[in-house]
């Protein structure tokens, strides 16, 4: 279980999860999530479930700080990086 703060500006870039299933909860302010199909904007009490394989970027892209908690199963040992070709101007909106 990993419980993160995240200044304006700050992200992960994008990457998987490895053999892990996770739970992603914004706890306090706004996340972006981008992946392969869509930017969600993730609000306070948010959250995104997802399997091993899942593919993205999460971002703190206001100028607020921000407050999120992870919980990984099997916890989370490695998180490979992507290349980010949707990740740079291509925005979709769900
Ligand atoms: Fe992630």
């Amino acid at each position: 279980m990993w419980l993160l703060s995240w200044v304006p500006g700050q992200g992960t870039g994008q990457h998987d999860h490895g053999r892990s299933s996770g739970v992603l909860t914004v706890l306090e302010g706004t996340l972006t999530e981008r992946t392969e199909r869509a930017t969600r904007a993730l609000t306070g009490g948010a959250q995104r479930v997802f399997a091993p394989g899942y593919v993205h970027e999460v971002v703190n892209d206001t100028l607020e700080p921000a407050v999120s908690l992870h919980v990984y199963f099997p916890g989370l040992t490695e998180m490979p990086m992507h290349a980010a070709p949707y990740c740079e101007g291509r925005a979709v909106t769900a």
